[in-house]
């Protein structure tokens, strides 16, 4: 499975996808990084990997919204990408795009969806008294952060967390989880279905946890 990874920033989760795609048996290939910002630090990961890269700047479409992403549309396919995978892009994108990917576009957000949607999930997290937080890979639809669950992982709330404690578990959390959500899907192991991600063949159950442990 060809993936395109959009990127606008550190690029961590990008790191964790080149890692997991080395390993022989894993089922999808980097055949496009493209960044909305030409400063990206995700952008000298990929090159250091050796794989495509592609500058579409939202500064160079002022008021032109629909340009900028045929733009990326464009190098998109032109890439041969087959699964969108948004892995800190901070760009909303536009019906027609979302349309265009339709359960080929795929999202990792840092909280356990659906609570915590939009910006600061971990100060949020902390504020709001959850003991559980986490990460979500979902498949993009027209609201920001909704759309069928592929996978998610959860990781404790400690006393002591602040936002930048927890956040650094979650992303712990995330560089594993969205390497597993590619692969299923790449493996042809995912359907939607009134919403939902059904997943084929043996997954076993996790065990069920608590916050403080018992
Ligand atoms: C991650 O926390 C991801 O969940 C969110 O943006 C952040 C991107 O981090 N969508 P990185 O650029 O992959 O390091």
């Amino acid at each position: 499975m060809r993936v395109g990874v959009l990127v606008s920033g550190r690029g961590s989760n990008l790191r964790a996808l080149i890692d997991a795609c080395a390993a022989a048996d894993f089922p999808a290939e980097i055949a496009l990084v493209l960044s909305n910002k030409p400063d990206a630090a995700a952008l000298e990961h990929a090159a250091s990997a050796g794989l495509p890269t592609a500058v579409v700047d939202h500064r160079d479409f002022p008021g032109d919204k629909q340009r900028f992403e045929e733009a990326m549309d464009e190098a998109l396919r032109g890439a041969g990408v087959q699964l969108v995978c948004l892995a800190g892009f901070m760009r909303l994108l536009s019906p027609w795009f979302v349309d265009a990917w339709h359960d080929r576009m795929i999202n990792i957000h840092p909280s356990l969806l659906p609570s915590f949607k939009g910006l600061d999930t971990h100060k949020r997290a902390i504020e709001a008294g959850v003991r559980f937080h986490g990460c979500t890979v979902h498949y993009v639809r027209l609201e920001m952060d909704e759309g069928p669950i592929v996978a998610q992982a959860a990781v404790p709330v400690l006393p002591d967390d602040d936002a930048d404690s927890l956040a650094g578990r979650v992303l712990e959390a995330e560089h594993r989880l969205y390497p597993l959500a590619i692969r299923l899907i790449g493996e042809g192991r995912t359907r939607i279905r009134d919403g939902r991600v059904l997943v084929d063949g043996p997954l076993p159950a996790p065990p069920p946890v608590t916050n403080p442990a018992c």
